[in-house]
């Protein structure tokens, strides 16, 4: 079975997840994606909430289906939020960022109170780090925190290419206009470790490690939908 399918099956399965009334915040990425169409099909169908999204994309596709839009700072407290994720581990810890969202991912998962994470089976690992580690830098000096980022992880036994996405004279720049740093760390053995020691580096605006915001993730699988966590 193809991920596209798998994809669709995890975001229709998250509908279960969402009551009339609620404020949702909408994640970024391919499977993301196909979560608004499911929620915009239920809206044309009467379902009344109120959606905060996580990148420009994210309000671009939700707007063009009529989902009704508020921004963070209106809505600063949701229910719930359904994202994708590049990783996940059965307890629930993510790396995130791939589509170079996260940090309105996270602060949107952060304002939440509770976090759906939507994937295909192949995002399931036993341990986190054949991803490589997104990490949103600040533009200024970028080349010193990224100095940082690799003497600091290599502290916590990290090691691996650590560039910036894109290529030097031309970066990838974010919603907010920052770098994102991608650290091909391999097996990442302590993620709340490293969570706390990238966190306190000048220059990091934030670190793809979503620890202790998913409540649930489904998990679509050509076996069938699993769901870890709260199940509704
Ligand atoms: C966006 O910045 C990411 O965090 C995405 O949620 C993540 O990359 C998953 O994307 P896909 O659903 O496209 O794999």
């Amino acid at each position: 079975m193809d991920s596209d399918t798998l994809k669709q099956r995890a975001a229709e399965r998250a509908l279960a997840y969402v009551k009339p009334g609620m404020r949702l915040g909408l994640g970024t990425g391919s499977t993301a994606a196909k979560f608004v169409d499911v929620l915009g099909a239920k809206v044309a169908d009467g379902l009344d909430v109120i959606c905060v999204p996580t990148s420009e994309a994210t309000h671009k596709q939700a707007q063009a289906l009529g989902i009704p839009l508020a921004t963070l700072g209106e809505q600063p407290e949701l229910d719930l939020t359904v994202d994708g994720a590049d990783e996940l581990d059965d307890a629930l810890r993510l790396i995130k960022g791939g589509g170079g969202a996260l940090l309105r991912e996270k602060i949107v998962a952060a304002a939440s109170e509770r976090m759906v994470v939507i994937a295909d089976d192949s995002k399931l690992v036993a341990k986190l780090g054949a991803f490589p580690l997104p990490i949103e830098i600040a533009a200024f000096g970028w080349q010193a925190t990224l100095d940082k980022v690799r003497t600091v992880a290599r502290d916590f036994g990290c090691e691996g290419d650590v560039g910036v996405r894109g290529t030097q004279a031309n970066p990838f720049v974010t919603d907010g206009g920052n770098y994102i740093a991608d650290c091909a760390f391999g097996t990442i053995n302590d993620p709340e470790q490293l969570a706390l020691v990238l966190s306190i580096i000048p220059g990091v605006v934030e670190h793809g490690l979503f620890i202790g915001l998913a409540n649930s993730a489904v998990i679509a699988g050509a076996d069938g939908v699993e769901v870890l966590g709260e199940a509704t």
